[in-house]
């Protein structure tokens, strides 16, 4: 049986990951994987995190099974944090799913049992994991233009044309906030656009927000996607808790649909509870626990929001030391869109060949579409990283 399988493609976050850790420089700079590191280049697990663990450990009686959709108290803290009123709850319905890959994988399952021959239409370019899924479940879809590789910035009008195109029933994937991997991110303005070509299109955006309280914080960067969801009949919404908690391997998400009204949302309710149970019966319950713990305590959410916040503005100063840097070395103001990109991420928009090159002359790692995790850099390691931008000729 196994001789029949064939090789997969190695996905290229996960393979540069690889790479530098068998690398044996010691003056590496690993820009990869979307994990934040601080400035001594640890991940650390967040100190609410830890009093929340610290109770669970304490009260919790039993590891019986919760229920297929998760522990309630987390889907309705989930909900309040995302969408905080903005649809009403009635037409909400929610369910834990194994990190935010979990309710991506369950979003399309979604609609592929709903609408077979609807296309998904995801950004360009977006998190290659959304075409490695969409492929493997060999569903419909194609790429709406996004970035625009000279400012650095979204191509919006580009993006509108491409959208003109949607069918009724199509879905539209868009990224909640800070667009990985380019960085670049809607006006609200734009959202406004994009919600009324939709509507009039009658096509479902799906919403990906992996990064909440990352871009310019908690409330602002979910202000897109409660837009969004006040203003169409119909959406899905896929949330992680891996980066804006710091529990990656805890895999902890939540997916959540907005239907059109009541009864919908109790057939959706069903529909998401039975993708569950077919993919992985129950969703693990720690991470979850630790999130309702903290969302659900007022002394432990407000040292989780004050932590997240000095996270956000880690990143915010190395994105404006690093754009003042080049800014230094060039003379120019090429590199200032990288103060302007929000989130992990930013797109440099050069070719793989001098990604390579980075890699090779001065152990910088970032993947070959010129992604950079600005949390992989500290005060000391964005000269380096600017030099070596210039020295590629970028
Ligand atoms: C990333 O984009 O680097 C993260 O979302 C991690 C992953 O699973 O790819």
């Amino acid at each position: 049986m196994l001789e029949h399988l064939t090789e997969q493609p190695a996905d290229k976050i996960l393979m540069l990951m690889q790479a530098y850790k068998s690398d044996p420089r010691t003056d590496k700079i690993d820009l990869g994987v979307g994990v934040y590191k601080d400035p001594k280049g640890v991940t650390p697990v967040m100190r609410a995190v830890k009093a929340a663990e610290q109770k669970i450990w304490e009260t919790q009686e039993s590891k019986s099974y919760t229920s297929l959709a998760g522990e309630p108290m987390y889907i309705e803290g989930m909900i309040k944090l995302v969408l905080n009123g903005a649809v009403a709850r009635e037409r909400i319905s929610g369910v834990t799913t194994p990190g935010g890959t979990g309710a991506i994988r369950q979003a399309f399952e979604l609609i592929k049992k709903a609408t077979p021959q609807a296309t998904v239409w995801v950004s360009n370019p977006t998190w290659p994991n959304h075409l490695s899924i969409l492929k493997y479940l060999d569903m419909r879809h194609t790429a709406y233009t996004y970035f625009d590789t000279a400012t650095r910035d979204v191509d919006f009008d580009g993006m509108m044309a491409d959208l003109a195109n949607v069918k009724a029933g199509d879905v539209v994937l868009l990224h909640g906030c800070c667009h990985n991997p380019t960085g670049a991110n809607l006006t609200l303005e734009q959202w406004k656009e994009v919600v009324a070509l939709l509507k009039a299109k009658g096509a479902v955006p799906m919403i990906d927000i992996a990064y909440q309280g990352f871009g310019d914080g908690l409330d602002a960067d979910a202000q897109a996607t409660r837009l969004v969801a006040a203003g169409v009949d119909e959406c899905i919404i896929a949330a992680s808790c891996s980066k804006n908690f710091g529990i990656y391997r805890e895999r902890t998400g939540a997916l959540m649909t907005i239907a059109r009204d009541e009864a919908q949302a109790k057939l959706a309710q069903g529909m998401l509870q039975f993708l569950n149970r077919q993919n992985f019966s129950f969703p693990p319950d720690h991470g979850a626990r630790i999130v309702a713990t903290i969302l659900n305590d007022d002394a432990l959410r407000a040292d989780w929001e004050a932590e997240l916040e000095e996270v956000r503005n880690t990143m915010l100063g190395l994105r404006t030391q690093l754009a003042n840097e080049l800014r230094r070395l060039t003379n120019t103001d090429r590199f200032d869109f990288i103060a302007k990109h929000r989130g992990m991420f930013s797109q440099i928009g050069t070719t793989p060949e001098k990604v390579e090159q980075m890699r090779a002359d001065s152990g910088i790692y970032m993947v070959s579409d010129s992604r950079m995790n600005i949390a992989g850099l500290n005060v000391e390691t964005v000269p380096l990283l600017a030099e070596a931008i210039v020295k590629a000729g970028v």
